[in-house]
Parts: C-alpha cells; structure tokens; sequence
C-alpha cells in the first residue's frame, strides 16, 4: 500500500438513545492510502454508514457520538475536530456522495446553481469562470450538454444522470479522498457499470483516493484492490480482494461470496446467509457471527476473537486454530 493518507484506529460510535447506549460501530480499524481504492463490504446494518458519517464529521449529533478510537487525516486526528475545521476539511480534502441522489440535490435549485456553489465554497472565481469550471466538471464526470445541463432542474435528470452529477460536486474540490457509500444501489445494472468505470477514471487522472461503501461483493471485486469486511460494527476480515475470494478466513465472507449470483449455476436458488445482523450491543460475548456460523465451536460462543493476521487479517477461532 502507498504512504496511507486516512487511518482509522479503534474507532467507537454509539447513539445514545431513550433505551440507552446503541454500539454501532464498535472497534473499527482500517486505513486507506495514498490514490488507493479501498472497499468497505457488509450487509444492512453493520455500521457502514455510521463508520463513514464518523469520518466526515457529520453524525447527526445527539443520538450519535464517537467514543472511542481516533481517525487520522494526513497524520492529524480530526475525530474530535471543530466543526471549523471539519467544514474546511469537507471542502478541500475528504468528500463524500451518498446513496440516492435526490435526497443531496435542492430540488428547487438548478444543477448549474449548486454546482457552481460547491466550486464556489474553495475556490471564489469570478461568476464566468465559475459557470466554465462547472461545465468542465459536468464534461469531466461524461455527463453531455453540459452547457444547457447547468440550467436544468434536479427532477429534469435521470437517476444515473443525478449521481454523475453528485460526483462531480464531491470532485470539485479535488479532494484527497472520496467516501462513495452505496453510490450505485439506486441505479439499475447498466448505470451501475458505468459509475464504476468512471469513479475507476476518477482515480486514474485525479489520484484521488477512494473509499467505496457497498453491500455488493461482485462490485468490490470489480473496482477495489482492498477490501475490509464489517460484521455488527466491527471488521471480520481485511484483505487483497484476490486473497479474500480465493480463501476466505472468516465465515462471514465466505458467505457473502456464496450469495454472489452465479450466471452459469444451474441452481434456481440463491444462497443466503441464514439469520440477519444482530441489533448493536444485544450479544454480549462471544463471537457476534456465532448465532449465524455453520463452522460454530463452543469456544466461540463464550470468547471474542481478535483481528489478527499481516496483509490478510481475520476475527475468527477457525482460522486462528488452523494457523
Ligand atoms: N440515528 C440513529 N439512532 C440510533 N441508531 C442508529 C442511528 N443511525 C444508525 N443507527 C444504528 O447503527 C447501526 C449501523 O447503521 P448503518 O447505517 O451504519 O448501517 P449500514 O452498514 O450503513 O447499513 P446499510 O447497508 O443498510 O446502509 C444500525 O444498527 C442502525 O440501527
Ligand atoms: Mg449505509
């Protein structure tokens, strides 16, 4: 891996609420490096979003706070930041898009309006050259037209359109790194292809690193050199992506990769992983995966295993005893 320019160390996130302390994110630890694309993986609710949302600084805040651990920027701990800093850190270092689009675009402004305010918050040009910068911008994520775009009302694009945009507003800072949590879940296939292809040619020209959030194993392995693996707020494994699909060291993603669609199977039904992600804090020992895990072992139902490994870590006794 480059020089790592984000590091997450035992990072601890919880909400607070009427029926008390809710661990979403419960010890998680990562980094990404410089110009790196780094995948994020784990099923609804396993702390994806509120890990990336600790990052930017932007939990909604009370019920969320982060309690533990630290996340370093180029060697800066921001994780207790001012909200002064983390604003200016928004603006020019660390963007973010987000899931659906629509819900990030004013629907009563135009394309051209918000596009130019983003530039506009780090770089203040003269209006001309705003409107030149953002159709560059719209030109530089293959968006057409851009010219008459910029007039156009967020309703008035299709949804594939809306996220080209999004992405455009997140690189307009050219920042050092871009968290994309489930930029694609919304689009259909073909959409979802081409947003890959460009975010692998926004990395390619702008060295921008990537942090890329998704549920989906099949597009981590077609994107991301590295992938982390969360299972109830904590990483289960971390690898190369090659090392993970071909031995897999925790049950957990062994299941995911079983769950992949297979277009040559003959099989007319889809594996799933049985059961569904525990609520945050309602297992109180042992490995959160046991209730789940067809390879379970007493051990595991009394003992919480640790992240170990070199390049390919793993949380799982299985693969420790074997070791
Ligand atoms: N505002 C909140 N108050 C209380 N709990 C919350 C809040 N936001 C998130 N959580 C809890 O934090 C946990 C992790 O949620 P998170 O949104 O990070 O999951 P995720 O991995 O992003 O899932 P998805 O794939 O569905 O986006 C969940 O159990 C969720 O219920
Ligand atoms: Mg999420």
């Amino acid at each position: 891996m480059n020089q790592s320019i984000l590091e997450v160390k035992g990072l601890k996130t919880s909400f607070f609420t009427d029926d008390g302390e809710v661990p979403a994110v419960d010890g998680v630890d990562f980094s990404v490096g410089e110009g790196e694309i780094l995948g994020i993986v784990g099923e609804s609710g396993c702390g994806k979003s509120v890990t990336s949302l600790s990052i930017m600084g932007l939990l909604p805040s009370p019920p969320g706070k982060i309690v533990g651990g630290s996340i370093s920027f180029k060697g800066e701990d921001i994780s207790h930041a001012k909200e002064s800093r983390m604003r200016k850190l928004r603006g020019n270092d660390i963007a973010m898009i987000f899931q659906e689009p629509m819900t990030s675009l004013n629907p009563v402004f135009t394309i051209g309006d918000q596009l130019m305010e983003a530039i506009r918050l780090h770089n203040r040009l003269p209006k001309k050259e705003l409107a030149a910068r953002a159709a560059e911008l719209l030109k530089m994520v293959g968006l057409p037209r851009a010219k008459e775009l910029l007039k156009e009302y967020p309703h008035e694009l299709s949804g594939g359109m809306r996220q080209r945009v999004m992405i455009a507003m997140a690189m307009s800072c050219n920042p050092k790194v871009l968290i994309a949590d489930e930029p694609t879940t919304a689009l259909d296939v073909t959409i979802q292809a081409q947003i890959l292809d460009l975010m692998l040619k926004l990395n390619r020209e702008t060295h921008t690193a990537i942090i890329l959030i998704t549920h989906d194993l099949g597009v981590v392995a077609q994107v991301c050199k590295r992938v982390v693996v969360m299972y109830a707020g904590k990483v289960v494994e971390e690898g190369d992506v090659k090392d993970i699909f071909n031995h897999p060291k925790h049950p957990y993603t062994e299941g995911l990769i079983r769950s992949i669609p297979d277009l040559h199977s003959k099989k007319d039904k889809l594996y799933t992983i049985k059961g569904s992600v525990p609520r945050p804090g309602s297992i109180e020992k042992g490995c959160l995966f046991a209730p789940r895990c067809e390879y379970v072992m007493d051990k595991c139902r009394t003992d919480s295993p640790e992240l170990v490994g070199d390049s390919h870590k793993s949380r799982c006794f299985l693969h420790q005893v074997q070791e």
